[in-house]
């Protein structure tokens, strides 16, 4: 077996448009585009990790170039560690080089992390765009389009990918589930969604973790996930919220010092739970902000974080005294 087939998320990454999950508008946008394949613009691809970007950039490829396209794609990554010169000098190399075979139309650069790069290097990117129009396309990758240079901009048609949804990603799980032939619930699955919040690729590779414990329950994914912790900061922020100071630091110190949880994911695990609250007031959040950062400026952990139960307790007493 080859070893990228021993990652699922490799093993199951779409080959073909119509294996692609949800991102339904984009797809159709693009089929359209490369209806007459010489015709396809530049294109660019921004959104979140683990959505199908460089996925559907590589159906792209294989639709355009067919049999050829192994030979005439070049896969770069803006952000890579040999710098954006090497970058620069690989794309204008392959750029240049121009015996195409008459039956593909262009070569195609697929530059992931386009906006890691430096304004100065994408002017000149935008050059070579300009320059090699003849013979190649591009289709770059971002996770923040507001990073990228107006002129780039405009010179490419821009999709925009967004998070999954959660019907989409268990049902997509559930098809991994069936082809490995792994016993699951759909509960565990809705679970895998909600903590990995869209992001296909880590979802599955949770699933992976998962599976590899035998079977795909919410005991081993809660494990997998860490939620039990997560749960138990979620039951401490309530508590405080309550007002019941003295109860929710004894869990706190039960946290910290038994189940040696740092300050930090305390804090992350925190933020998290109180943006699912139903009532969210501005001073619990202001409270969390100070706390962070009296941490980051090195205050004692342990008395910091006493204090934030403390006063979330007195903003909780604060909201039922004005219901009242
Ligand atoms: N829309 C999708 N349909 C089917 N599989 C998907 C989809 N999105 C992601 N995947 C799965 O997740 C893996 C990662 O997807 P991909 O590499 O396309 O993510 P990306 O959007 O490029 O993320 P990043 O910004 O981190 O590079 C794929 O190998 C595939 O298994
Ligand atoms: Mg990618």
């Amino acid at each position: 077996m080859e070893i990228k087939n021993l990652m699922w998320v490799e093993k199951y990454r779409p080959l073909k448009f119509n294996e692609v999950t949800n991102q339904k508008s984009i797809v159709d946008g693009i089929r359209n585009l490369i209806e007459s394949p010489g015709e396809m613009p530049n294109l660019l691809f921004s959104g979140p990790a683990g959505v199908g970007k460089t996925t559907v950039a590589l159906c792209i490829t294989r639709e355009i170039l067919g049999d050829y396209w192994k030979d005439y794609t070049l896969e770069l990554n803006a952000s890579d560690e040999r710098g954006i010169n090497m970058v620069r000098e690989r794309v204008k190399m392959f750029a240049r080089y121009t015996t195409i075979v008459s039956k593909i139309p262009f070569k195609i650069i697929i530059l992931d992390e386009a906006d890691e790069m430096t304004n100065d290097a994408q002017t000149a990117l935008r050059r070579i765009i300009e320059d090699s129009a003849r013979s190649t396309r591009f289709i770059l990758i971002c996770n923040y389009l507001s990073q990228i240079i107006e002129p780039i901009q405009s010179r490419c048609v821009i999709f925009r990918f967004t998070n999954l949804k959660e019907e989409d990603v268990v049902k997509h799980l559930e098809g991994i589930c069936k082809k490995e032939e792994v016993e699951y619930d759909a509960k565990s699955l809705s679970l895998l969604y909600e903590s990995t919040g869209g992001d296909l690729r880590h979802a599955i590779n949770s699933l992976q973790a998962v599976a590899s414990m035998g079977t795909v329950n919410t005991v081993n994914v809660s494990v997998v996930m860490g939620i039990s912790e997560k749960e138990t900061v979620g039951e401490i922020v309530k508590l405080a919220l309550s007002g019941k100071f003295q109860e929710a630091r004894i869990k706190l110190i039960e946290l910290t010092k038994v189940y040696g949880m740092s300050e930090r994911n305390f804090l992350r695990y925190a933020n998290e739970e109180i943006h699912k609250l139903k009532t969210l007031s501005p001073e619990v959040v202001s409270a969390l902000a100070e706390c962070d950062y009296r941490l980051v400026s090195g205050a004692h952990p342990d008395i910091q974080l006493a204090s934030l139960l403390a006063e979330l307790s007195k903003i909780g007493k604060d909201m039922d005294l004005k219901k009242k």
